[in-house]
């Protein structure tokens, strides 16, 4: 078979891939660039590659996420590691990435903590974008601490990763990020396939999702600097209740912000 024939296959078609979930799958398996994967359309593929397409095109339609399948996402352009006992970062938390970028960028931030790094894409694309900011990070899962640890390692970015529950046994800093897990437990709207394959202390939390929020914005101002600043990430129904909570607790310049498809993704504000 030939890239071409493959790609209109009715196991490729059923996959329903985008354009760049299929090109990423083409230059992992294939090992071919997006030049390549056009050059060669019509050269023939081995047999054995044919079949690991294929195979993953099945497991992909039974409700696999990609990520998980290929062991590799991209965020903020960044190539990241990541298996199923991580979260699989999602575009939208570039509006939190963002955010911190033009705190960091307008305040000459130098120290930066993420709370919850999961995978380590939030610290990591901070520390690619601002090169001169102290970036580390921390998680509550060793797979996470492991999982940014050696992202970390493989992008050459100096983020160091310590295994806390939220800020203990942290010191202080100018600026914290964390997208925390925030999605009641009882989420109607929530993908069964989300819940079948990413871990579930990464997605949910207690209080309508709000509790793990509530402990940040209560002891983040413990662990921020004269002025520090906070960015969270919380559902786009939670905007409301997280100014009120922070407003509520003294929180000063309180701002919520949206993501790529117009809802509310990130509030931020400076320490009471
Ligand atoms: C929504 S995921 C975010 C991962 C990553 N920052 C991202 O945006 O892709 C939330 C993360 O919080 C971690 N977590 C859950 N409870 C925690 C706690 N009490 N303290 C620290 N991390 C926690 C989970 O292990 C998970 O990695």
């Amino acid at each position: 078979m030939t890239l071409e024939e493959i790609q209109h296959s009715d196991s490729i078609r059923a996959a329903r891939w985008t354009q760049s979930e299929q090109q990423l799958v083409f230059s992992e398996v294939l090992g071919l660039t997006l030049t390549e994967q056009i050059l060669s359309a019509e050269s023939p593929i081995a047999h054995s590659k044919v079949e690991q397409v294929l195979d993953i095109a099945q497991r992909s339609i039974a409700g696999e996420p990609l990520a998980y399948i290929l062991g590799v996402t991209y965020f903020d352009g960044l190539k990241l590691a990541i298996d199923s006992k991580v979260l699989i970062p999602r575009p939208d938390t570039e509006t939190l990435v963002e955010a911190a970028s033009e705190l960091i960028s307008n305040g000459n931030i130098q120290s930066v903590h993420d709370l919850c790094s999961g995978s380590g894409a939030v610290a990591l694309a901070i520390k690619a974008r601002h090169p001169r900011c102290v970036v580390t990070a921390s998680d509550l899962s060793e797979y996470a601490v492991r999982c940014t640890t050696q992202n970390a390692t493989a992008l050459q970015l100096d983020v160091e990763c310590a295994r806390a529950d939220l800020f203990e046994g942290l010191l202080e800093f100018e600026l914290i990020t964390v997208n925390p897990p925030y999605i009641a437990w009882d989420d109607p709207e929530v993908d069964a396939d989300v819940v079948a394959h990413e871990p579930a202390m990464a997605l949910f939390s207690d209080h309508n999702g709000l509790s793990l929020i509530q402990r940040i914005l209560r002891d983040a101002p413990n662990h921020l600097s004269k002025g520090g600043l906070l960015c969270l990430e919380h559902g786009y129904s939670q905007a409301h209740d997280v100014r009120k909570l922070a407003i509520d607790i003294g929180w000063r310049s309180v701002q919520t912000l949206q993501d790529l498809a117009g809802r509310d993704r990130v509030t931020r504000m400076q320490k009471p």
